[in-house]
């Protein structure tokens, strides 16, 4: 063989081997199996839940809104730190719980909530800075005459500033205003706020809120955020909002029953919102396996269990669409034990919204929403 073609085929061989040697280092570690039950005997053997099928950044962090008492009961906190990645107190800060007198705050359940998360590598969603219910009435008196305008707007100034400070970097997003709009023709909720302010109550709580953590996520928050007139409504306070960049996300609270709302509805709500370069996050979950109020209760059939995981998987086809603007989806409780739906709207009538029975093992919902 000539020396020509040898020194050729010599490097093509090392070219080879380099080449052979590039490959086997770079190519990454085959990706974790990640297991997807589709049973409770399956579920039982495996460690995963939803926040590791719903991982970020593809899809959204995954929530849980909890009174403080969970965080001492092993085996709910457990499931928490199974699930979820991100927590909401259920009461614990809003401003009746958090400033109940005028200049006395108290954040002990709060900070055990946080407390919780922060061990455990949660993120906290703050809920909820102003609101028109459970908030102490002292905000709107002064002595025996109802407050001016401006006493009010000073105390919320004074609210928001203290309570964010208190929890700068742990934090990490506030429902600034919440239920603002109104559910008729008027413009706003005719609450003590607005009778009292006006709409300037919601751009100063939202001024103050960026003054007192520029590094928060800022939102506004509401129920039927998916109806087109209250959408609409919304989308247009938003727009103001954006105009002082005083607003970085719409929280949808995803108060829902097995046949409402369609997926038109949402999806048109979500492509309208994250038209304005806005975060989305569905901030309040539940699906009421009640259509209406005059629906009677009943037990938890074969046939309920389906029709909510056929509504939940639903739901969670749009939010998978739009996995780009949704950042988070939060439920509004852990398990059917314990559900504000008991008694609302009507007092007493059992309800089975959740993804976790009242024995806290996973509903069909469950397995349906992490089928994808
Ligand atoms: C609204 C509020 C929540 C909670 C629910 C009912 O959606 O935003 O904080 O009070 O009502 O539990």
């Amino acid at each position: 063989m000539p020396v020509r073609t040898m020194k050729q085929l010599i490097s093509l061989s090392i070219l080879f081997l380099i080449t052979l040697l590039f490959y086997s280092c770079d190519r990454d570690d085959p990706p974790a199996v990640i297991t997807r039950p589709s049973n409770i005997t399956e579920y039982n053997q495996v460690s995963e839940g939803l926040k590791d099928y719903y991982t970020q950044p593809e899809y959204f962090d995954m929530g849980v809104a909890i009174p403080a008492s969970f965080v001492d009961n092993t085996i709910k906190a457990g499931l928490i730190k199974r699930h979820f990645n991100s927590i909401t107190s259920e009461n614990d800060m809003k401003w009746s719980s958090l400033q109940p007198v005028e200049g006395t705050f108290n954040y002990t359940n709060a900070d055990k909530i946080v407390s919780f998360a922060v061990e455990n590598g949660l993120k906290v969603r703050g809920h909820c800075l102003i609101w028109h219910n459970q908030s102490p009435s002292w905000i709107f008196s002064d002595g025996a005459s109802s407050a001016s305008k401006e006493l009010v707007l000073q105390r919320l100034r004074t609210h928001i500033t203290a309570v964010m400070t208190h929890f700068k970097g742990k934090v990490y997003a506030w429902d600034v205003v919440n239920e603002a709009i109104d559910d008729g023709t008027a413009t706003y909720r005719a609450s003590k706020w607005y009778t009292t302010c006006g709409e300037d109550y919601i751009l100063e709580a939202f001024r103050a809120a960026r003054a007192a953590d520029p590094a928060a996520l800022l939102i506004y928050n509401d129920y039927t955020a998916i109806d087109p007139v209250k959408r609409d409504k919304i989308y247009n306070l938003l727009v103001k909002l954006k105009e002082e960049d005083l607003v970085d996300g719409v929280g949808l609270q995803g108060h829902w029953n097995i046949s409402y709302p369609s997926n038109p509805l949402i999806n048109d709500a979500f492509s309208k919102y994250s038209s304005l370069g806005l975060e989305i996050q569905i901030t309040e979950m539940d699906v009421s396996v009640y259509t209406s109020n005059s629906v009677p209760e009943t037990e938890y059939t074969a046939e309920t269990e389906e029709q909510l995981a056929i509504a939940y998987g639903r739901f969670f086809i749009s939010f998978r669409l739009f996995r780009d603007p949704i950042t988070s989806v939060t439920f509004w409780g852990l398990a059917d034990d314990r559900t504000w739906l008991d008694n609302f709207p009507v007092t007493g009538r059992k309800n089975y919204p959740l993804l976790f029975d009242t024995n806290l093992n996973p509903k069909k919902a469950y397995f349906e929403i992490i089928d994808f």
